[in-house]
């Protein structure tokens, strides 16, 4: 049976789709590359905010279409399915199954059970080993970085946040499999991974994240170590001297923020102010500017004033971040900010993103100049080029770079090769092989 997965949404629901791709192909289903080639399609869905949603009900009903014309099975998995549960069935009766996030293992009962023909199928229970997944039975899509999972889920209570409902509670895994799993990716050729959670800084699996970060360090033959997503409150100052002394850890920081009003801050329940963010920053001290940095900011949060927004520009016009995403608040269901009424009027919370994203954008296009003379090093990101002479590559600290390396020459994959940086933009750096 030919099947293939669409997945939304952030790298731990990407590096899901790869563990459910594993669980498929070790039961002999084949992937392929379009829903339309395929006989069972799971829809890997992410619920952040309302656009990731209207996606999915937009794909579901392209497939619906689908499903009329010939056998089709369609499974819907990840943070929406987990949120909806049965509700999907109701509005989309055409979905065969429902699996949630903490029953990926189910996936193969699933399935096989829609196959024999049974209507509604769902599982969207809690299983406490869900986070403790085989890595040989992953199958990773073709990137130069592994993905790797050490925590899951996340006990913080942001109000606006449907995270804690979709991912459930923090759950760590032991430190021994996780560098059993760098190992192994390490000898099936990978240099780079990331180390994956929702909160990777609250890691409990029998050392701290810092201790975590230095033994995955010390694996042989692995280049960069990566990491997603911090929060403020546990950026310890052990964390900041592992990222300012260990060569190995990538030299980039993603540290979301939000707002930069403690009165938002509050509302949000982040659990910090403006000035403790600031001093988790200071924990840096001089590695500071070793480091890319980039944040999240989400605006047009219920009652944020003018002041509170342009307190938000000051900060980001201090920490002067080489990166950033911002996105206007969505109300979610069941979250706690429901109760806050959603006051901002449509045409200012537009307004604010593209002030702020305007802004960051000359910050970031700032911060690439820098980079032009350099000569550093960078991973080759294209198996083949993307024109003659032309590849992908990424810097350490996360930035793309188009190589212009001279028509028939070969890059190999993944590998890193030194270059000198040529030229700037706002997207991206050019650079000559050095
Ligand atoms: N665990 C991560 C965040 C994951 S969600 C952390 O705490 O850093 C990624 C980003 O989506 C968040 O940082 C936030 O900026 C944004 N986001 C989350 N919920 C949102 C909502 N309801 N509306 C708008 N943006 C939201
Ligand atoms: Fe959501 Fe907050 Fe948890 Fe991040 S820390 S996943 S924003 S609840
Ligand atoms: Fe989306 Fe779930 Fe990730 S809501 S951002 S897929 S944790």
């Amino acid at each position: 049976m030919k099947f293939h997965i669409q997945t939304w949404g952030c790298q731990m629901n990407d590096h899901d789709g790869e563990k459910l791709s594993g669980l498929l192909e070790r039961d002999g289903f084949v992937p392929v590359d379009s829903p339309e080639e395929a006989e069972l399609v799971l829809l890997n869905t992410c619920s952040i905010r309302e656009k990731a949603v209207h996606k999915v009900f937009s794909e579901l009903g392209r497939l619906r279409e689908e499903k009329e014309r010939r056998p089709l099975l369609i499974g819907v998995t990840g943070c929406l399915a987990q949120q909806e549960q049965d509700a999907l069935f109701r509005r989309a009766p055409h979905i065969d199954f429902v699996l949630g996030t903490m029953a990926l293992k189910q996936l193969p009962r699933l399935v096989e059970e829609a196959r024999a023909g049974r209507k509604k199928v769902m599982d969207t229970g809690e299983y406490p080993d869900n986070h403790l997944f085989p890595p040989e039975v992953t199958r990773r899509r073709g990137t130069a970085k592994a993905l790797v999972t050490i925590i899951e889920g996340c006990n913080h209570a942001c109000t606006y946040c449907i995270v804690p409902t979709t991912r459930g509670a923090e759950r760590s895994r032991p430190f021994e499999d996780v560098l059993e799993e760098v190992r192994g990716l390490v000898a099936g050729g990978y240099r780079e991974v990331e180390l994956l959670g929702q909160n990777v800084n609250s890691y409990q699996g029998g050392c701290t994240f810092a201790e975590l970060l230095e033994r995955v360090s010390e694996v042989d033959g692995l280049e960069w170590i990566r990491f997603t997503t911090s929060h403020p409150m546990n950026f310890t100052r052990e964390l900041a001297r592992v990222l300012a002394t260990n060569p190995k850890i990538a030299p980039f920081l993603h540290l979301p923020v939000q707002s930069g009003s403690n009165t938002v801050l509050r509302r949000m329940l982040r659990e910090y102010t403006v000035e403790q963010y600031l001093e988790r920053l200071g924990y840096l001290g001089e590695g500071r500017f070793k480091l890319a940095l980039s944040t999240d900011f989400i605006v047009g949060f219920p009652g944020e004033s003018d002041e509170d927004f342009e307190a938000t520009l000051r900060l980001l016009d201090a920490v002067k971040y080489d990166g950033s995403f911002s996105f206007i608040y969505s109300p979610r269901p069941g979250t706690a900010a429901l109760r806050l009424k959603d006051d901002i009027p449509q045409a200012v919370k537009s307004a604010r993103l593209t002030e702020l994203q305007r802004r960051q954008g000359e910050l970031t296009l700032a911060s690439n100049r820098r980079e032009v003379g350099r000569t550093l090093q960078a991973r080759i990101e294209s198996s083949a080029p993307m024109e003659e002479g032309h590849w992908l590559a990424r810097t350490a600290s996360w930035k793309n770079i188009h190589i212009t390396a001279g028509a028939g020459r070969l890059l190999p994959f993944g590998e890193l090769v030194e270059v000198t940086i040529t030229e700037a933009g706002p997207h991206f750096l050019r650079a000559e092989v050095a």
